[in-house]
């Protein structure tokens, strides 16, 4: 049994359950998105990672109608009565997360019990390796316990807790990758048919995350404001060519042939929305093929269009992709996640990454102030229950 297997056990002890021989626990992890950035929600394509970083989840029955949720992370618990949960609000509290998927799991029409819930998360929050969907997932799957569910419906439903109860308009990329990771391969998905494809990735080249340690405000109203920009630019093309719906029915010809119709920064969003699109597909291709060169300019050309035309990166960002660009064994960086912060993804050659992490380290706080922390990105397997014993 892992670490935080026995902490999350040992945790219900703590809340006083009588019934720990009952438990069980189950996990989620968080992703590091290799390539396809805020294309999800325009119906395009995604190729994501699921990590060894997890939310991990124990839950034990109670008797008496609570249901009681402790965080170890935060260090505080929450109560609220089973009964109460259809009729409860968000509150802007971390157990939103928690209590969303309480209420999505009822509403899909399974039964929620008395329980205590405690829930601790080696995914670093604000991070953009999404934390926030390894807690739904995982908490999702605490409280069906183990009762089946098609893996695209628990995705769905996950969604729908950040959806409809914490309020964030994000697409279905995270989820999806929590539930479907698979060790050793990223997987392609397309967001609309939600078909995808497990691709191997290159051995020479190992996938580093750096955390800037940074999130800035701008981030929570910039993503719905981004979603809407988006939708402005989708409106302007379904005037002109009845079958476009979203920005991924829509090539660069057809794009520029318009674009003089869409207003700024409407028109920007939906270049970068184009021209990550069809990086994904070449990034898919230059995996396969093993070129690192061109895996590594794909990286970077997306990081331009996300400074340049999305505008969702900031300097410390800027800073951690152009100083590795520099570095010995660096084929590529790039932002990765929702933006205004949080991680840069690295594709860095397996021999050079210690200088990698000490080099850039370095400068980072020489410029900064702030030590980053680094994550080594070996491809996981998805969401599920662990074994005890
Ligand atoms: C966040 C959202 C995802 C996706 C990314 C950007 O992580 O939750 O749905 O839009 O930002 O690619």
């Amino acid at each position: 049994m892992d670490g935080i297997t026995q902490r999350v056990l040992e945790g219900l002890r703590a809340q006083g359950n009588t019934r720990v021989d009952e438990a069980k626990v189950f996990r989620a992890p968080g992703r590091v998105n290799l390539i396809g950035e805020h294309t999800d929600y325009n119906l395009g394509f995604v190729m994501p990672v699921a990590l060894d970083l997890a939310c991990t989840v124990a839950t034990a029955p109670r008797t008496d109608g609570i249901l009681r949720i402790h965080s170890r992370n935060m260090n505080d618990t929450r109560e609220v009565p089973v009964d109460s949960l259809p009729a409860l609000q968000p509150s802007r509290h971390w157990s939103d997360y928690v209590l969303g998927a309480a209420k999505e799991v009822l509403a899909a029409g399974y039964p929620v019990e008395a329980a205590d819930v405690v829930i601790e998360s080696s995914v670093p929050v604000g991070a953009g390796l999404s934390s926030s969907a390894a807690i739904e997932v995982s908490t999702a799957l605490a409280f069906l316990l183990g009762r089946t569910i098609d893996k695209l419906d628990l995705v769905k439903l996950a969604r729908r807790v950040e959806n409809n109860f914490v309020g964030m308009p994000c697409g279905i990329m995270d989820q999806f990758i929590s539930v479907h990771g698979q060790e050793n391969r990223a997987v392609k998905l397309d967001c609309r048919s939600l078909g995808h494809e497990l691709v191997p990735l290159p051995f020479s080249v190992r996938v580093i995350a750096v955390n800037s340690m940074v999130k800035h405000d701008l981030g929570a109203s910039a993503y719905p404001q981004r979603v809407k920009e988006c939708q402005q630019a989708v409106a302007v093309y379904a005037e002109r060519i009845p079958e476009v719906q979203s920005l991924r029915d829509l090539n660069a010809e057809q794009f520029i042939h318009y674009d003089e119709y869409v207003p700024t920064p409407a028109r920007w969003r939906a270049r970068h929305v184009i021209s990550e699109n069809e990086r994904v597909q070449a990034f898919r291709e230059a995996c396969i093929r093993h070129d690192r060169a061109e895996m590594g300019q794909l990286f970077y050309a997306s990081h331009k269009s996300m400074r340049d035309d999305y505008e969702i990166s900031c300097p410390e960002i800027d800073f951690l992709v152009e100083t590795a660009m520099g570095l010995e064994g660096v084929y590529g960086a790039r932002l990765t996640g929702g933006g205004f912060g949080g991680c840069t993804v690295n594709l860095v050659s397996p021999e050079a990454v210690d200088s990698f992490k000490q080099q850039l380290g370095a400068a980072y706080f020489q410029q900064f102030g702030i030590t980053p922390s680094f994550y080594d990105c070996r491809p996981a397997a998805g969401a599920g229950e662990v074994r005890l014993g």
